[in-house]
């Protein structure tokens, strides 16, 4: 395995690389998630082809009062990481090098982008979107895979690709949780031992919710009302979007997604479900 820090050291590296290229695009602070899908771009990428992992905290999806100077940044232990699991390459760039003081020009995504994590965190996904289209350009990537914990993240990122026309498949990986069910994240370090034990239940309340014969308002409500009364939680949103548009969801007649995001203290974690097309009685309409 190698690790490039710079953009011209992974260009030469990748020159004499197999195909097919599969890019892994972290943050760092790597925990089993990021273990399977870099274990799933080793599957696709075969035995000749490579698996890229990208490292690199961007700072241009943090809000100026969010968590990017405290970022977990174990680079050591994320080496060993994406060694076991079978990566090839990694890039891991400094800031100073992905964006210059006079960048200028950014991928903004207009629709995708205005609901859930987008209402909360203005410019998040501007710089998602901006980060993945130079790693795309870089790396030149076949295929790169990302998590479906970030659910609206993913949806974003078809769509840059399919509009802006990137010759790069995009590949989805389940969430990983922890056997309790809470979903793997970086940033579940910061959570308190209190925190912790509490936190479980947002992932229960979404299974339980989800797995209901009632209209999306109605799934809605009942999962808004039981994810208030945990202790110690603040409820920052929680919505059933289609699938796919993540428009506001009127009937189960499309996939739908429950998805939600919640502040323990200062830790906002997000988690979604399917919420699975249904044809529903009268009985049941709101
Ligand atoms: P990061 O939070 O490090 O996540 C990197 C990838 O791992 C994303 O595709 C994310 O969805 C996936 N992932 C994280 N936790 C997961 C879990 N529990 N199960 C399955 N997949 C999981 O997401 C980002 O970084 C950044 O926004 C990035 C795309 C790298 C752009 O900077």
């Amino acid at each position: 395995m190698i690790v490039k820090t710079t953009i011209p050291s992974a260009r030469s590296a990748l020159a004499k690389t197999g195909t097919p290229r599969v890019l892994v695009p972290t943050m760092g602070g790597l925990h089993r998630g990021h273990r399977a899908l870099i274990e799933k771009a080793r599957r696709v990428a075969g035995g000749s082809g490579t698996v890229i992992v990208s490292i690199f905290v961007n700072p241009t999806q943090f809000g100026p009062t969010e968590d990017f100077s405290k970022y977990p940044r174990p680079f050591d232990e994320d080496l060993a990481l994406c060694k076991a699991a079978g990566a090839n390459l990694i890039f891991a760039p400094e800031p100073g090098s992905m964006y210059l003081p006079d960048s200028s020009v950014f991928v903004l995504e207009e629709s995708l982008s205005r609901s859930l994590c987008g209402l909360s965190r203005p410019g998040h996904f501007r710089g998602v979107c901006t980060v993945i289209a130079k790693l795309f350009n870089i790396l030149q990537p076949d295929c790169a895979i990302f998590g479906e914990k970030d659910w609206q993240q993913l949806a974003i990122l078809r769509k840059m690709v399919s509009d802006l026309n990137f010759p790069v498949k995009i590949l989805a990986h389940p969430t990983v949780r922890e056997s309790d069910g809470l979903a793997l994240s970086s940033r579940n370090v910061y959570l308190s031992a209190e925190e912790r034990e509490a936190a479980p239940a947002i992932f229960a309340i979404l299974k339980n919710v989800s797995a209901l014969s009632l209209t999306p308002h109605q799934l809605a409500r009942k999962a808004r009302e039981q994810l208030q009364r945990l202790p110690g939680a603040r409820l920052d949103y929680l919505e059933v979007v289609d699938a796919e548009t993540l428009q506001p969801a009127k009937d189960r007649k499309r996939a739908g997604r429950l998805a939600t995001a919640v502040f323990f203290g200062k830790t906002r974690l997000i988690d979604n479900v399917p919420v699975p097309k249904l044809s529903l009685t009268k009985k049941t309409k709101s």
